[in-house]
């Protein structure tokens, strides 16, 4: 972090400027201010408790068997089904006309409501369609699709049946679908024509037709008709989604299978070039999901209407959109496409029409809307909301505040939720109601976690001080391993500090304790709240044939929090570069992983910054990307080398793509 960014930092945490919960929120808030004690008296019996929100169809012996860490079990025994839990015991319990999703297509006028009855009928049907396509219980399932019903519709069809899936988002590339069917062997790629984004039908179709070719074991693509545009066509492999489950019964008995089965896999990036399976298991992810959305968000499902604007290809969307929101019986929106399609007030319209209670969204789009101006959301009635949330990366407190101010009319709690794909579940924020809370602090960890701060020997940081955020005890919807490889699992996060979760964020308490995000620690991007790995990023230029050498930083960006800036070498055929090379480089990476991996800027340098051992040091490429006097650079093999590539930047003026 910079000296400036610090001390912008200590001066607000300094000031302490803090919002209590509001009274009439307090009176009637889901939890009171007794559960954190209740929680640490006995955080696994508190656990125990919070799995009576949930439908068992045999009761588990232990709440945690801990016996052969790092390797989790929750809820010894127990036996559920996910689907049954999200849906069909709604139903039963005489709320099936209530609505599961508001669901607004990007093109205006283009919605649908869904009711927990209707849902629970195209569940089954979609679960008898995978059957009769063969799948069976363990098989993987791949989902790319765009965010429409049919997609949540996918999930929870697989999970009725025990097929773990593997939602791939849609804006990820063909080759990123390879690696992801072939690491988890999916056989079966349930995908769309397309979708909806700024205005136009976008494609999904082609890539998958693009990967399947390099996936001799998938045998069947089901195809969701979404746009009307033309596809290709594999017949005896391809599908239309309206045949196969459209003439299904809406009977279909759910099986419960053991509270450790796997519910999902879902890639995230890490340091090395190859993203990492998270596998998330079904009953401790639903108890961990359930609870925190109900706690933090302080949900009230029969009144709420929630709104999680994310896509459910990344995490926020299974835990936020799907799982956690329907296993409490939540009425949530569900939004097709982008912010500024037809016009920037989109949002705001959606949440008056609605009438939106609780909106929870990525600091990214909460900069951008306070770049649009309040002009915008002032235009619309957005006195329904009672709650706001973040999730992704630090919140600024300038965002923070204008988030509360201008979006939540100055009367609504700003919940800051830290999290990761790994965790599965909320586990740093306030309760709103109980904690109070500071612009750009997400306070402390939740009842029945446990998050320390710790110095580089893993001994607790006193109050005032940083250091490495970690996690000391199991929580239920943690992580069980990285698919096929649970040595990466014990390396990746229980290694650096001996027996405990290493998150792979800085962070700071302030003087009273309360725990501030400072990024990560380690070579893995935020852009827009999503994560990218450096590592995976370079590994795609240097496969280019004119890149000889490729080295990748994140960039302080006012947007997108950070921003990806690569510095490469070209190889000598490719002659001297120029802005054409740049152009080629930026497709190249969108081609390689997909367009949020696109570099923001490219620059070509005749030399790249390393130590004496060849490790590149990225600190000094950093200076460069953020326009700031390069650092020490005493370590460096040959010192000379940043004159070099300041001089060469100066020259070629690359840096104004
Ligand atoms: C990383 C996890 C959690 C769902 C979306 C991202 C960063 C996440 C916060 C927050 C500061 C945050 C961390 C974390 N992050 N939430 N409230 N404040 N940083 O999931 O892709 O697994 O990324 O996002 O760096 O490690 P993810």
């Amino acid at each position: 972090m910079s000296d400036s960014t610090q001390a912008a930092l200590s001066n607000l945490m300094h000031e302490q400027r803090h919002f209590d919960p509001p009274e009439e929120l307090a009176r009637h808030a889901n939890v009171s201010a007794d559960v954190y004690d209740e929680a640490d008296r006995d955080p696994v019996a508190f656990w125990g408790k919070q799995a009576e929100r949930l439908t068992w169809a045999e009761p588990f012996t232990d709440v945690l068997d801990w016996s052969n860490p790092p390797f989790a079990k929750w809820y010894v025994g127990g036996k559920l089904n996910a689907a049954y839990n999200c849906v069909d015991r709604h139903v039963e319990a005489g709320n099936g006309d209530r609505v599961a999703f508001h669901w607004v297509g990007e093109p205006e006028g283009d919605t649908r409501d869904l009711t927990y009855a209707e849902l629970k009928d195209e569940v089954c049907r979609a679960a008898n369609a995978l059957v009769e396509l063969g799948v069976q219980t363990g098989d993987r399932v791949a989902i790319y699709m765009p965010m429409i019903p049919e997609t949540v519709v996918a999930m929870l069809a697989c999970a009725r049946i025990g097929a773990p899936h593997t939602v791939v988002f849609g804006g990820f590339s063909s080759q990123a679908l390879v690696d992801r069917i072939q690491d988890c062997d999916a056989r079966v790629v349930i995908t769309a024509d397309g979708g909806y984004r700024r205005g136009a039908p976008a494609s999904l179709k082609p890539a998958v037709d693009e990967a399947v070719e390099r996936c001799p074991d998938v045998r069947s693509v089901l195809v969701v008709r979404r746009t009307g545009q033309d596809v290709a066509w594999t017949e005896g492999r391809d599908v239309w989604w309206h045949d196969a489950v459209g003439g299904q019964s809406t009977e279909h008995t759910p099986e419960a299978f053991d509270s450790e089965h796997p519910l999902y896999v879902m890639y995230t990036s890490g340091t090395t070039g190859k993203p990492k399976g998270i596998l998330h298991t079904t009953g401790g992810y639903l108890v961990g999901t359930s609870y925190t959305h109900w706690a933090v968000f302080d949900l009230k499902p029969e009144t709420d209407v929630f709104w999680t604007a994310a896509d459910i290809g990344w995490v926020t969307g299974h835990s936020y959109i799907v799982y956690g929101p329907l296993a409490n019986g939540t009425t949530s929106v569900m939004y097709e496409g982008t912010p500024d399609t037809p016009h920037k007030g989109r949002w705001w319209e959606i949440i008056s029409q609605y009438k939106v209670n609780i909106l929870y969204c990525a600091p990214t789009a909460i900069r951008t809307f306070m770049k649009w101006g309040k002009e915008i959301p002032e235009k619309s009635d957005l006195s329904s909301l009672r709650l706001l949330g973040s999730v992704g990366e630090p919140i600024n407190p300038e965002a923070w505040i204008w988030y509360r101010e201008v979006i939540g009319g100055g009367h609504c709690p700003v919940v800051d939720t830290w999290w990761q794909t790994e965790t599965g579940q909320l586990m740093i924020s306030p309760l709103p109601g109980v904690t109070s809370s500071k612009p750009g602090s997400a306070m402390k960890a939740l009842p029945g976690i446990s998050a320390v701060v710790v110095d580089d020997v893993g001994k607790p940081v006193s109050k005032g001080e940083g250091g490495y955020l970690t996690l000391t005890q199991p929580w239920p919807a943690m992580l069980r391993t990285i698919w096929g490889d649970d040595q990466r699992y014990r390396d990746t996060y229980w290694s650096r500090f001996e027996g405990v979760y290493f998150a792979g964020d800085g962070a700071k308490l302030d003087e009273e304790g309360d725990i501030w995000l400072l990024g990560r620690v380690d070579d893995v991007m935020n852009v827009s709240g999503h994560r990218l790995s450096t590592t995976e990023i370079e590994s795609a230029l240097v496969s280019h044939p004119k890149v000889a050498e490729a080295a990748v930083v994140g960039a302080k960006d006012e947007d997108t929090g950070q921003a990806v800036c690569a510095f490469v070498i070209l190889r000598e055929s490719a002659g001297d570069g120029g802005q054409d090379i740049v152009e080629e480089l930026r497709a190249h990476v969108a081609k390689e992983i997909g367009k949020i991996a696109r570099p923001r800027q490219i620059m070509v340098v005749p030399e790249l910054p390393k130590t004496r051992s060849g490790k590149i040091m990225r600190r000094l490429l950093k200076d460069v990307a953020e326009e700031r006097e390069v650092g020490d650079v005493t370590t460096l093999a040959d010192s000379t080398v940043m004159d070099l590539i300041s001089e060469n930047l100066k020259d070629s003026g690359s840096d104004e793509d």
